[in-house]
């Protein structure tokens, strides 16, 4: 049951045993305490019911949580950055290695957190996966070694590759595979990522001609190496994020011989795909070892599900690194006409039926933050943005649009690139804060518009999380631009608790209840739109127009000296034809003027 309250209160429906804990260690579960404060050290010991883990493997972080079971109360957490690295214009790479070093490191600090606060670490029952979604990975099961850094979901090297699958199918039409897929053809998923692994990369090539390759996404190079690596890991995905490889027929739930044969990929490099809800191994080692891994789900569908959103019409909107807009529709596929996705939702079990999920995903949400902050330097932490910004509260008529990695849905169109308009002399920094603000928003309404054309029933709220959500003014201007009210839960960590909820809820751990009436109350915040419907509708044409001038800037077609609309001679048969009768003309009059 999820109901909510207009204030931000404190947690609610805790057991006493829970208020235990709340009460001798509040600072800790604070999340305005610093990212990996330490905690005070206390002698009482706590008696608490079984608690499930979460693995957060983001794009921009890593983290473990650990939650209560009975009452969905975070107890402890720790996070480490990832770093990410450039290595050509557009591509985007992490380390394999690094990802998972990340991981040990945030489930060793949190154990200890945990023992320093005398909770037995021996009451952790299971623990959950969720992980960056489509990021694209292949390693050497002999050698347990990734042969290639992990190719990040908004990396561009592919975006030729694309275009000419696209030139090839019938009709020029992106959407050729979205019967099996549910996606366009596009530089976002997997299978494109892991073909250009195979052609460039000497190693893979050799790999997969010896039968060692083994291909995955985070959450399968994370579970083969969390059950034991080279010796004995298991190799295996679950639905969701398989239902983003491009290889993955989301109707039989199964890899698809005709999309592998498509992309070229073998099958046995594929991992098992297993639903998001059963035990797959057992951690081999670390203070959590003998632990079964007993949850896996993409961050997106995590967050659904940590925001309790089981009813079909129901829907979130997470501000990570990008921006991802989910509605449960049920156990049927809805495919859009929209530009959205089709994508599973989740599947808690191998018994239980697939749910469904129709998808607005923006590519560049909190990364334009980062970019403001690494590449131009006019912050020194995300938390600064919102001051800059809200010191001024208007872009002044200037528009960002941070195509950085091509627009995603609802366009799908990888040509375009991000611009900034409407500069003045006036133009300063701070308005180029709240422009970058005011783009994620846009970009939001895009996907919100497109979601409820296709679904014919309009959002009446929109249910949010993710890091970007603790920036007021970001949450402000967000229902401001939708004209719905936007609610913010208390505990902005759904992604992690969705994770949890089905490590804890699967086959033969059974400590967390799924049931409607045992589910916890969420508290949340809640942002009322405070302009007017006609001054959003004006802001937001303005942004179109600016979304249409980031189009079609990067092709692999000739330029033709900016002149796009006039140059007769850009049309080559034109242009002949043109010359021809010119010479013709002038032939004639000389051959007139010989007589
Ligand atoms: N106060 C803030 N104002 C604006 N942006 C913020 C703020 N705090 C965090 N962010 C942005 O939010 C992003 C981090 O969000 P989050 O922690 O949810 O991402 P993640 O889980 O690591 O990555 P993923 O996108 O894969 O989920 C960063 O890009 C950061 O710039
Ligand atoms: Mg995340």
């Amino acid at each position: 049951m999820l109901r909510l309250l207009k204030k931000p209160v404190a947690v609610r429906m805790r057991s006493a045993a829970s208020y235990a804990v709340s009460d001798l260690k509040r600072a800790l579960l604070s999340w305005n305490s610093p990212m990996n404060g330490t905690m005070a050290a206390s002698s009482d010991r706590i008696m608490l019911g079984p608690l499930v883990g979460a693995i957060d493997q983001g794009t921009s972080s890593t983290r473990f949580l650990v939650f209560n079971a009975k009452t969905a109360e975070l107890l402890s957490h720790h996070q480490v950055e990832i770093q990410q690295s450039f290595p050509k214009e557009g591509w985007v790479e992490e380390d394999p290695k690094e990802i998972l070093k990340s991981v040990y490191e945030c489930m060793d600090r949190t154990c200890e957190k945990l023992t320093q606060l005398n909770i037995d670490i021996s009451n952790i029952k299971a623990i959950g996966v969720t992980n960056q979604r489509e990021t694209t990975l292949v390693w050497d099961k002999e050698t347990g070694e990734p042969l290639y850094n992990a190719i990040v979901w908004l990396d561009l090297r592919t975006q030729s590759t694309v275009e000419r699958l696209i030139n090839n199918t019938p009709g020029r039409n992106k959407n050729h595979l979205k019967h099996k897929t549910g996606l366009p053809i596009s530089t976002y998923f997997s299978a494109v990522k892991l073909r250009w692994l195979m052609d460039n990369v000497e190693e893979v090539h050799k790999a997969v001609v010896s039968h060692t390759a083994m291909f995955g996404t985070v959450d399968s190079w994370l579970i083969w190496c969390l059950t034991g690596g080279k010796k004995g890991g298991v190799h295996v995905t679950d639905v969701t994020n398989a239902s983003r490889t491009m290889l993955f027929n989301i109707h039989t739930l199964d890899w698809d011989p005709d999309l592998c044969n498509y992309f070229g990929i073998p099958m046995e490099i594929l991992p098992k795909v297993r639903s998001s809800s059963e035990i797959y191994g057992l951690m081999n080692s670390g203070p959590l070892t003998g632990i079964p891994i007993s949850g896996c789900l993409g961050d997106q569908s995590a967050a659904l599900v940590g925001q309790m959103c089981f009813q079909e019409g129901q829907a979130k909107n997470t501000y990570g690194t990008g921006c991802f807009l989910l509605r449960n529709t049920g156990q049927k596929p809805v495919i859009s006409d929209h530009g959205l996705l089709t994508t599973i939702a989740y599947k808690l079990g191998r018994d239980q039926p697939a749910c469904y999920a129709l998808e607005g995903s923006v590519a560049i949400a909190g990364a334009v933050v980062r970019w403001l902050k690494d590449n131009l330097g006019i912050i020194q932490s995300s938390t600064e943005l919102e001051k800059l910004a809200a010191g001024v509260g208007t872009s002044y008529g200037c528009y960002f649009v941070p195509a950085f990695s091509g627009l995603y849905a609802p366009y799908w169109e990888p040509s375009a690139r991000g611009i900034i308009c409407g500069l003045t002399q006036f133009t300063n920094k701070s308005h180029l804060a709240f422009a970058a603000l005011e783009a994620v928003c846009f970009q939001t309404r895009e996907i919100l518009d497109a979601m409820n054309q296709d679904s014919g029933i309009p959002l009446t709220q929109l249910q949010v999380d993710g890091g970007m959500t603790s920036n007021k003014l970001l949450m402000q201007l967000q229902a401001d631009i939708l004209c719905i009210p936007v609610v913010k839960p208390s505990m902005p960590e759904t992604t992690a608790l969705g994770a949890a909820m089905a490590a804890g809820a699967a086959e033969g751990v059974r400590v967390w209840s799924l049931n409607p009436e045992d589910l916890t109350e969420v508290t949340s915040e809640k942002f009322e739109p405070q302009i007017n419907p006609e001054e959003s509708e004006f802001r937001y044409a303005r942004w179109k127009k600016a979304v249409r001038r980031s189009m079609n800037w990067e092709t692999t077609e000739p330029v033709n000296n900016g002149n796009e609309e006039s140059s007769i001679f850009s049309s080559v048969p034109l242009g002949f034809y043109i010359l021809g009768s010119m010479f013709m003309f002038i032939g004639a009059k000389y051959i007139a003027g010989y007589k």
